[in-house]
C-alpha cells in the first residue's frame, strides 16, 4: 500500500505512513504499550541521547505509535513536524514554555477557552510575561498593538466560545513583517476545515479530545509547525517542563477516531446549519452565533478561510440566565456537559462552566454574556435534535 500527497485528505486520515506488509499484515497499527527502549550496546544508547542516531528513548520522547500519529496530523495540517500530547492543554501550555522568557509580550484575542485564559494570567504572567488582549477580528488592532516585546500572538478561530474569526492570512502577514510567531488554537475547525499553516500561522495547536478523536473516550492534544520548532517544543516543553505525554493506546484511539472525521464533519455541519436555522427564527430566541448563518457578523471571512461552517453554535436565550439554566434542565436528548465535537450533541453554559475562570466583570468585558449557551451538535439524527430544542424552549 503507498500512499502519497497526491491523495485526498479522507484516504490519507486512514492510510498514510503505515504498512500493513511490514506490520506482519496487522489492518490497524499495533499498540506500542512500552515506557521504555533497550538499547543494543551502552555505545548505541549514548549515540541515541547524544542526537548522533535516530532511536527511541523513553515513550515522554518518543514512541513509535506516537511517530505514526503525529506524522499524519503534520500531513493533515500541512506543517513539517506534529508533536502529541496528553491534553490539548498539554500542548498549549509545553508551546509556551518552550518559546517565552520573562519579559516578553503574548498578544491574545479577546476570548479564548477559559483554561488557556487561566493558563496565560495565572501561569504566564506569574512567571513574568506580559499578556495582552486585544480584539483580533480587526487585524489592523494587531499591527497597532505589537510592540518590540511582542514575541508571540494566540488566537482561536472560532473563537470558544462566542465564535469570534481572525483573518489569519491578514494577521499573520502583519506578525511576519514583524517578527512575531502566529500560534492557531484550530481545534473547533480540524485541519478538514480550516488549514492555519497553508494561511501563513506557524503553529497550529489542537485538543484532540474534540472532533479529531470524536467520540468522547480520550483526552489528547496536539502541536504542528516546522521541523526545528518542534524539536524544541519536543524536548524543553513536553521532556521536562510539562512531561505531558499521550499513551499509546489513546493515540491508536486518536487514529481510530480519525479516520471517520471527514463523514462525521460533513454530517454534523449539515445538523448544525439545519439547527442554527430554526434556532434564529424561533421567537424565544434573542440571537444565534454561527458562521453558516448570513447573519453572522463574519460570514464572508468564514466562506474566505473555513471550508465548512463547523458543528458549534452560541446563542443567547430571551430571558437571560435563568432562562437559560431553565432551558439546560429541560433538555433531553443534549447532553448537558462540557468538551465538544462528539457524536453526541452537549450544551452548555459557559459563563458557569468552560469560562468561570474569567471572573464576572472579566466576562463582561470580553464579550461573554450571562445569558450565552454553547451547543456542540452531534450525529444524531437533526429531526430529533429540534423536537428536543423545541420541549425545551417550551
Ligand atoms: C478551543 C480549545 N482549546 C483547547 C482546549 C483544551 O483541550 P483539552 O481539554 O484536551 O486539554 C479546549 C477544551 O475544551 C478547547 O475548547
Amino acid at each position: 500500500m503507498s500512499v502519497n500527497k497526491t491523495n485526498a485528505f479522507e484516504t490519507r486520515i486512514i492510510h498514510s505512513f503505515y504498512n500493513q506488509q511490514e506490520n506482519k499484515g496487522a489492518l490497524v497499527p499495533p499498540v506500542y504499550q512500552t515506557s521504555t527502549y533497550s538499547f543494543s550496546s551502552a555505545e548505541e544508547g549514548a549515540a541515541c541521547f547524544s542526537g548522533e542516531k535516530d532511536g527511541y528513548i523513553y515513550t515522554r520522547i518518543n514512541n513509535p505509535t506516537l511517530d505514526l500519529l503525529e506524522k499524519r496530523i503534520a500531513d493533515l495540517e500541512g506543517g513539517e513536524a506534529a508533536i502529541v500530547f496528553s491534553s490539548g492543554m498539554g500542548a498549549i501550555t509545553s508551546t509556551f514554555w518552550s518559546l517565552v522568557v520573562p519579559g516578553d509580550e503574548i498578544l491574545v484575542d479577546m476570548t479564548v477557552y477559559g483554561c488557556t485564559y487561566s493558563f496565560f494570567h495565572g501561569g504566564l504572567e506569574r512567571f513574568g510575561l506580559k499578556v495582552r488582549h486585544i480584539d483580533m477580528s480587526d487585524p489592523t488592532n494587531v499591527a497597532n498593538a505589537i510592540t518590540e516585546n511582542t514575541r508571540a500572538i494566540f488566537f482561536e478561530s472560532p473563537a470558544n466560545p462566542d465564535m469570534r474569526l481572525v483573518d489569519i492570512q491578514a494577521v499573520s502577514q502583519i506578525a511576519k513583517c514583524n517578527n512575531v510567531i502566529v500560534i492557531v488554537d484550530n481545534t473547533y475547525c480540524t485541519p478538514y476545515m480550516q488549514q492555519p499553516l497553508t494561511l501563513g500561522a506557524d503553529i497550529a495547536i489542537h485538543s484532540l479530545t474534540k472532533y479529531m478523536s470524536g467520540h468522547g473516550d480520550v483526552v489528547a492534544g496536539a502541536v504542528i509547525t516546522t521541523k526545528e520548532i518542534a524539536a524544541k517544543i519536543r524536548m524543553v516543553g513536553l521532556k521536562d517542563m510539562t512531561g505531558a505525554c499521550l499513551s499509546p493506546h489513546d493515540a491508536s484511539l486518536v487514529m481510530r477516531g480519525m479516520k471517520t472525521l471527514p463523514v462525521r464533519l460533513e454530517r454534523i455541519v449539515k445538523n448544525a446549519q439545519i439547527v442554527a436555522q430554526y434556532l434564529e427564527s424561533h421567537p424565544k430566541i434573542a440571537s444565534v452565533i454561527y458562521p453558516g448563518l448570513p447573519s453572522f457578523k463574519q460570514y464572508e471571512l468564514a466562506k474566505k478561510q473555513m471550508k465548512l461552517a463547523g458543528g458549534m453554535i452560541a446563542c443567547e436565550i430571551k430571558g437571560g440566565l435563568e432562562s437559560g439554566k431553565h432551558f439546560l434542565n429541560r433538555l433531553n436528548l443534549f447532553s448537558r456537559a462540557v468538551s465538544l465535537g462528539d457524536c453526541e450533541s452537549l450544551a452548555q453554559h459557559p459563563a458557569s462552566m468552560t469560562h468561570s475562570t474569567y471572573t464576572p466583570e472579566e466576562r463582561q468585558f470580553y464579550g461573554i454574556s450571562d445569558g450565552l449557551l454553547r451547543l456542540s451538535i452531534g450525529l444524531e439524527d437533526v429531526n430529533d435534535l429540534i423536537e428536543d430544542l423545541e420541549q425545551a424552549l417550551q
